[in-house]
């Protein structure tokens, strides 16, 4: 350990110390802990600017989560110093029985951000939490934690979230979404947007500047951007939330260790090493934006997002990770026909360990429900209109290999209750998985569900005569809509009820929220019903 001399003896020898005040010179023979703890801060604006949130829940505990950042959109304005803040857990909704009490350290390391892993809660019942720093306190936040292990709750109620552009609309569907009864909330990704700011495709006054995002001051700032909707931190306010990513949190249509720019466009590749520092700090922004435990914080350019929570004997959610681990889109990407790297047998698209790991789960459950909550379509989408067939290279439709070897294990297993989340495509869809995609009269495997954007791409419409014609062409596929909103699911052992929920318009704020439309799954019997 070199000893606070030798830090003097360092600083003299590069100069530093050449003409220095006394006051430095002190400051530098003052012990490191008080120098580098800010201990009764005092902020020129509400340091609680991004609210609140908590997420990953356990029947003994959740995380609860905050950032103090008092000028949120110039990297949080603080020193760099380490901040004490102080959090509060009650079991009533104005704090009065506080069940569990810390203090922890905001640091700057991590933008100031604090992740508070509460144990020693009971099981399956709503809390609400409080955060303090200085004299500030923030709002309160309620969570709930999952219920006891083994045990048979008569519902679950969750919703399925994602892809929220914050020029394309406002986040009404997050106020909405605040006021549903719900166990927790998953988030597929496309938190944030880090394309330079465009023009939105329906008029609204939800401008922002900047260029693309590349470091982590850069996708920081833009987090805290999204992050100060009013509308948004509600939602997290008033629920856990499972939180992953897409390929937004990063670049667009990442894969692995591509990036968008891989060489086959017309912008000059990005190498690999650089792609890989470039990752490194969109993690290290997620992971200080989202409420996930100490195991979800970035190594490198890696981060453990694939992780599985448990609902007592109803529910196992298998939140993947469909980006870091999958080949490179075949076909140079885009919509087109399928070239033959396509048919690559050994395709991945969660990588051999994960899908390994997702493998043995489903085989060992005994679940009423197996949730695959992830990212980009599973079911087979012909997108043409005529010959030829054309798919999304974006899409597990472009590793069929992957998707063969899951539905295969379905079978092999007998899984029950499959139901598969996702997202990435900004429409709600419904569909089944066939054991044989071209044979409508193949064994339906499980059910998947496409929640919509709560934002991107803008007021939208119903449905239009080119999605008619995908469904007609896609016997399996049974419902489509393009408005705005989310999915809410409500799972008890017989069946889940699923309502895509949406407003009509997101280029204005304060549209009031529309079901357009329910459906269900029967958990002995997996296919779309009722759409
Ligand atoms: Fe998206």
């Amino acid at each position: 350990m070199p000893s606070m001399l030798d830090d003097v003896r360092s600083l003299s020898r590069r100069g530093l110390l050449k003409g220095a005040s006394a006051s430095a010179l002190l400051a530098a023979l003052m012990p490191a802990a008080s120098r580098s703890v800010w201990a009764n801060p005092v902020f020129a604006s509400n340091p609680f600017s991004l609210g609140v949130a908590s997420g990953d829940p356990l029947p003994d505990g959740v995380v609860i989560w905050t950032r103090i950042a008092p000028d949120p959109l110039n990297g949080g304005g603080m020193p760099m110093q380490a901040v004490p803040v102080s959090w509060e857990v009650s079991s009533d909704d104005r704090m009065r029985t506080i069940v569990r009490k810390g203090e922890t350290l905001a640091r700057p390391e991590l933008g100031h951000s604090v992740h508070v892993e509460v144990g020693g809660l009971d099981p399956g019942r709503p809390y609400w939490y409080r955060f303090r720093a200085g004299r500030d306190a923030s709002r309160v936040g309620r969570t709930r934690t999952a219920p006891a292990p083994g045990s048979m709750p008569a519902s679950l109620r969750f919703a399925n979230v994602g892809c929220q552009r914050y020029e394309d609309g406002y986040f009404t569907a997050f106020r909405h979404l605040a006021r549903e009864e719900l166990d927790f909330v998953f988030h597929y990704g496309d938190y944030i947007y880090e394309y330079r700011a465009r023009n939105s495709p329906t008029p609204t006054v939800r401008e922002i500047a900047g260029d693309e995002l590349h470091t982590i001051v850069d996708y920081r700032n833009r987090y805290a951007l999204y992050k100060r909707d009013a509308d948004l931190q509600a939602a997290h306010a008033a629920h856990p939330f499972l939180s992953s990513f897409d390929d937004h949190e990063v670049d667009n249509n990442w894969a692995g260790e591509f990036s968008e720019e891989d060489g086959s466009g017309a912008s000059p590749a990005v190498p690999p090493e650089y792609f890989a520092l470039r990752k490194q700090m969109a993690f290290h922004a997620w992971y200080e934006n989202m409420p996930v435990r100490r195991a979800q914080l970035p190594r490198g350019p890696s981060v453990q997002a694939y992780r599985r929570l448990r609902y007592g004997s109803l529910a196992e959610i298998n939140v993947l990770d469909t980006r870091q681990y999958r080949d490179d889109q075949p076909c140079d990407d885009g919509t087109k026909e399928a070239c033959p790297a396509v048919s690559n047998p050994k395709a991945q698209i969660l990588g051999e360990y994960q899908e390994r790991w997702l493998f043995d789960g489903l085989a060992r459950s005994d679940a009423t429900w197996n949730v695959l909550a992830q990212q980009v379509m599973v079911m087979r989408r012909d997108l043409g209109t005529a010959e030829p067939s054309l798919f999304s290279m974006d899409k597990w439709d472009a590793y069929p290999a992957a998707r063969n070897r899951l539905m295969r294990h379905l079978e092999a297993t007998r899984a029950k209750g499959v139901v598969v989340l996702t997202g990435d495509v900004h429409n709600a869809w419904a569909g089944d998985l066939k054991a044989d995609f071209l044979n409508p009269s193949s064994a339906t495997l499980a059910t998947e569900f496409v929640a919509t954007s709560i934002s991107t791409n803008g007021d939208g419409f119903e449905i239009d005569d080119l999605r008619r014609a995908v469904l007609a062409r896609n016997p399996h596929i049974k419902y489509f809509n393009n408005r705005r909103g989310y999915s809410v699911h409500e799972a008890t052992r017989e069946r889940m009820v699923i309502h895509h929920r949406a407003v009509d318009t997101v280029s204005q704020p304060g549209a009031p929220l529309i079901t357009k439309a329910s459906y269900a799954v029967e958990a002995a019997k997996p296919g779309v019903v009722g759409a």
